[in-house]
C-alpha cells in the first residue's frame, strides 16, 4: 500500500539498502504451509465466475513445484518470463519512494509472514497470502503488469507534488479493490477482494455498496475505508482502458485541479457518476458506519 504512517525511516537490521529481506522459505513451518493450502483451496473454489478471466489465468503461475507458500525465487522466475516482474520480500510496509522504485522496476514487494490458522479471515497487515495470492496472478497479465509499472513511475513523479493521497486512492480502487466488466458481467480483480472469502461475495453480490463506472479524477477524490468492506467499488471497462488512461493523462495539472475540489465521502454518489448499482449502504449502517 502506498500510504501509511507506521513506516520506519531506514531499513531494519538484516534488510538490504533497498529494504528487501530474504523470504526465508526454509523457515516456514508445516502449519504455515497448511494455512496457505487451506486459504488457497477455499478461494480457488470461490473465484471461478467471480474473478476476472485475467486473474484466473494468472492463478496458474502460483502452481509451483512444491505445495504450500510459494518460494519467491521460483515464482519470480516464472513471472519474469511472462511479464518481467519479480516478487521480493520486505519487512512490512516500506517508505513511499522505496515502494515506487521497486514497482517502477517491476519488483512487487510482499510480506513473507502468513496469518495464524485461527485468523483466516482477520488481517491487520498484508501477509504473504494477500500479497501473493491476491496480487501476483494479475502481474502475470501483460496489460495489468504494464499498468502497475506505470503506476510506480507515476508514484515517483508524484512524490514531489504533494499528491500521494490522490495516487494512493487510485491504487486502492484499482489494484486493491477494483472491479472490471467482462462480457457484460462484473468481475473482481482487486487483490483485497480476491484474497478475501467474504469480500469476494460482498463486492459483487451484496446490495449495500455502490458500484460506479471508473473515472480517474472521481476516484482520486474519493475517500476509502481501510477497516471494513468498501462502500464504493469502481468498475473499469478493461485493463487496456485503465492502462491507456493512466499513460495518457497528464497527472500534474490533474492533481492541481483535484486539490481545489473537496474530497468525496465514501458512500456518496455525485453528479457525473455512471451508477451501476446505487447501494443501500445497509451493511455500513448496521455496523454504525
Ligand atoms: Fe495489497
Amino acid at each position: 500500500m502506498a500510504q501509511d504512517t507506521h513506516v520506519l525511516a531506514a531499513p531494519p537490521e538484516g534488510a538490504s539498502a533497498d529494504w528487501t529481506i530474504p523470504q526465508g522459505w526454509e523457515h516456514y513451518t508445516a502449519e504455515d504451509h497448511a494455512t496457505w493450502d487451506t486459504l488457497f483451496a477455499r478461494q480457488s473454489k470461490l473465484l471461478p465466475g467471480r474473478a476476472s478471466e485475467a486473474y484466473l489465468r494468472g492463478l496458474d503461475v502460483l502452481k509451483l513445484s512444491r505445495p504450500g507458500i510459494p518460494d519467491f525465487e521460483e515464482l519470480s522466475e516464472r513471472l519474469m518470463t511472462l511479464t518481467g516482474w519479480q516478487v521480493v520480500a520486505v519487512p512490512g510496509l516500506v517508505p513511499d519512494d522505496v515502494f515506487f522504485d521497486h514497482m517502477a522496476n517491476r519488483r512487487f514487494v510482499a510480506g513473507n509472514f502468513i496469518r495464524r490458522p485461527d485468523q483466516l479471515d482477520y488481517l491487520q497487515e498484508p501477509d504473504v497470502f494477500h500479497d501473493v495470492f491476491g496480487h501476483v496472478p494479475m502481474l502475470a497479465d501483460p496489460v495489468f503488469a504494464d499498468y502497475l509499472a506505470a503506476y510506480g513511475r507515476g508514484g515517483q513523479r508524484a512524490l514531489g507534488m504533494d499528491a500521494l493521497k490522490y495516487l494512493g486512492r487510485l491504487y486502492w480502487y484499482t489494484v486493491e479493490f477494483g472491479l472490471v466488466r467482462e462480457d457484460g458481467d462484473l468481475r473482481i480483480y482487486g487483490a483485497g477482494i480476491v484474497s478475501s472469502y467474504s469480500e469476494s461475495r460482498f463486492a459483487l453480490e451484496d446490495p449495500s455498496p455502490n458500484r460506479i463506472g471508473f473515472d480517474l479524477a472521481r476516484v482520486m477524490r474519493t475517500e476509502y475505508r481501510i477497516d471494513d468492506f468498501q462502500q464504493n467499488y469502481f468498475v473499469i471497462p478493461s485493463y487496456e482502458d485503465l492502462l491507456r488512461t493512466t499513460l495518457e493523462t497528464d497527472f500534474a495539472p490533474l492533481y492541481e485541479e483535484i486539490k481545489a475540489l473537496p474530497d468525496i465521502p465514501v458512500a456518496a454518489i455525485v453528479d457525473g457518476d455512471e451508477v451501476m448499482t446505487r447501494g443501500t449502504q445497509d451493511y455500513a449502517r448496521a455496523k454504525g458506519g
